[in-house]
């Protein structure tokens, strides 16, 4: 069953209420952090990787948001077609693509595996396991998809606890730059 694309978000105003939301929610992929702690831990380390991108570290922060409204199975779709009319086709995709970056990273690359919690283990049969070859073709023709793949990489190391990055406040003027006019 899937709810897929229940909401949107039509103001800045409406995605910042939702997002803090997000400090007082349990992150559903790691343990003992907020979710908004996950997507600053993500953010934060995607500005330490691509410091001019702020789109990617904005992506970041939101990759998330589909998991209170979603089946785990498609957060990132979820999530995405949320953003998509505020945020832009380019952080829509990379929230989207968070999930196949998942399936296509454990195909291509075997250390990735390794690095996945046991929660991203045991949600990746769930969203599709491997990908097939044609699957791998069709992410890598994607022109977000590299992107997608930092993002994720960041996502698998955005579960620290106690982890000093900076709140919400310090990323209100970015997200505000990528709404749509
Ligand atoms: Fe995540």
């Amino acid at each position: 069953m899937s709810d897929t694309a229940s909401i949107a978000f039509t103001s800045v105003e409406a995605l910042e209420a939702f997002l803090e939301e997000m400090i007082h929610t349990p992150s559903d992929e790691a343990e003992g952090l907020s979710e908004m702690d996950h997507g600053l831990q993500c953010a934060a380390i995607l500005k330490a990787e691509r410091p001019e991108d702020i789109g990617l570290q904005v992506a970041g922060l939101l990759h998330d948001v589909g998991h209170t409204f979603s089946h785990i199975r498609d957060h990132g779709e979820a999530g995405g077609l949320a953003l998509r009319d505020l945020m832009g086709d380019r952080i829509a995709d990379l929230v989207s693509l968070h999930v196949p970056a998942k399936r296509y990273l454990v195909t291509t690359d075997p250390a990735y595996r390794a690095l996945l919690s046991p929660r991203s283990i045991e949600t990746l049969a769930l969203q599709g396991g491997d990908m097939s070859p044609e699957e791998v073709a069709a992410y890598e023709a994607h022109p977000h998809g590299a992107e997608a793949v930092l993002l994720r990489r960041a996502d698998e190391q955005a579960k620290v606890i106690g982890l000093d990055v900076p709140g919400l406040d310090a990323w209100r003027q970015a997200v505000k730059n990528h709404v749509q006019a």
